[in-house]
């Protein structure tokens, strides 16, 4: 039996949902833990384009059971239409398992987000939502199960709710407790079927010996904690947040893998030390414009920043992560690069001082930070699709074993294409 979580190492959109996918083939529990609809993944397998928000994508590995876990957001209606585009396309989602803790996004955390954002948020109620929770002023996903509970909470919640919104600028709503209602115990009814004890359900699978996959959302950097706050999400997706969010104890996840792509990426606000402008031609190479996997994201179809590889950052999150062994995904878009730069410190031009380690990735402190690059040669060679270790050219391999000499932790998979089967396994992890 093994337990492992997936975290992205950077900003989000690191190629995580393709290790899941690879990795739920030898798990039987999938686990979301964080998070809600700001979350995107799509998924390649001989099958066809699959789609993901909330939804764990090993719901496409057959036989597997899901969990959308206690520590995520919910917007009903968001999840009920990717539950339909799913079964659409052929997906049983029998196995799919909600915890009834999750929180849901009422619609005025919609209106709130989109009118007050200030950090780029994917204007999915996310911050409004965990802001009710911490207020104590949320609604739990069981809560749409019941009209006597779902009333009584509105009747405490709504006028202030109503209140707030009447004074933010731009929003002209008033939401009525009858329509809330409604609506929203015929969504929870929708829902039920997929309502389960994930708690009870996670520590009877870990009693028999099961293989469990938690996968985190986001990325290390947009922890609300560790993140470049106040550029951040409002969740906990560092390795850590997989405990909170499922209901589990820090002994029962044995293995940490973090994901990284092969170069940076960020959408949104917030520093970036490594970014290129994105005019700039070798910008375009990163994002791979005009590409089927450009750097476009999937929920928001923003354009997403790009920059080298920053190992000061990412050296920080191996420590918040204890990262045990690491996933170097998009290998492949540096293939045609004379050249590739690697951020191996930083000038900070306040204090004039050099250092390859920091002590938090403040947003302020990261600001007044320029990197210090090492250049190594590409390899001018194809990567795609590789399967081995041994096909890949030499520079790729100097390139990768750099990575992993610098951040103390060996490369456990190489993805060299968005295929399950474009992967290079360096280390069984199950
Ligand atoms: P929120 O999570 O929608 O509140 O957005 C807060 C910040 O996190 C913004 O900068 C978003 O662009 C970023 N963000 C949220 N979810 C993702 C994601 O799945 N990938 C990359 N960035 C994300």
């Amino acid at each position: 039996m093994t337990s492992v979580v997936i975290v992205g190492g950077q900003w989000g959109d690191e190629g995580k949902a393709k290790i899941t996918d690879l990795l739920s083939l030898k798990a039987d529990y999938i686990v979301r833990y964080q998070g809600g609809a700001n979350a995107g993944h799509t998924v390649s397998i001989a099958e066809g384009l699959y789609k993901f928000h909330l939804i764990p994508s090993g719901i496409l590995s057959k036989g597997k059971t899901c969990i959308i876990g206690p520590g995520t957001v919910i917007e009903p209606q968001f999840l009920i239409t990717e539950i339909e585009n799913l079964q659409k396309q052929g997906i049983c989602l029998n196995a799919l398992r909600i915890s009834g803790l999750a929180h849901v996004t009422m619609p005025w955390n919609i209106d709130v987000d989109k009118a007050t954002d200030t950090v780029g948020s994917t204007g999915k109620g996310i911050g409004p939502t965990y802001t009710d929770k911490a207020k104590r002023i949320g609604f739990q996903l069981q809560d749409l199960m019941s009209k006597e509970c779902l009333e009584s909470k509105l009747k405490k919640v709504l006028t202030k709710h109503n209140q707030d919104l009447s004074r933010i600028p731009g929003i002209n709503k008033e939401y009525k407790l009858e329509e809330v209602l409604e609506t929203h115990l015929a969504l929870g009814n929708q829902l039920r079927p997929y309502l389960s004890d994930t708690i009870n359900e996670l520590y009877e699978a870990r009693k028999k010996g099961i293989n469990i996959l938690y996968e985190g959302a986001q990325g290390t950097l947009l922890d609300i904690t560790f993140g470049t706050y106040p550029f951040v999400t409002s969740s906990t997706p560092v390795a850590g947040g997989a405990c909170i969010g499922s209901g589990v104890g820090p002994t029962s996840i044995d293995y940490s893998l973090g994901v990284f792509k092969a170069f940076n990426t960020r959408v949104g606000e917030g520093p970036f030390p490594t970014e290129i402008s994105s005019d700039q031609e070798v910008a375009t190479m990163l994002r791979q414009d005009g590409k089927q996997w450009a750097e476009f994201g999937t929920t928001t179809g923003r354009m997403r920043r790009v920059g080298w590889f920053d190992t000061v950052l990412a050296k920080y999150a191996v420590r918040v992560n204890s990262f045990s062994g690491i996933a170097l995904t998009k290998i492949d878009t540096l293939d045609s690069f004379d050249e590739i730069s690697v951020c191996v410190a930083y000038h900070n031009r306040e204090t004039g001082e050099t250092f390859d380690n920091i002590p938090q990735a403040n947003a302020y402190f990261l600001s007044q930070c320029d990197p210090i690059y090492q250049t190594i040669p590409g390899w001018k060679s194809n990567t795609h699709g590789l399967k081995s270790w041994d096909e890949l050219p030499v520079q790729a391999k100097a390139y990768i074993n750099m990575l992993s000499t610098i951040l103390e932790v060996p490369v456990a998979i190489v993805s060299t294409g968005p295929g399950r089967e474009d992967s290079i396994i360096c280390k069984e992890i199950f």
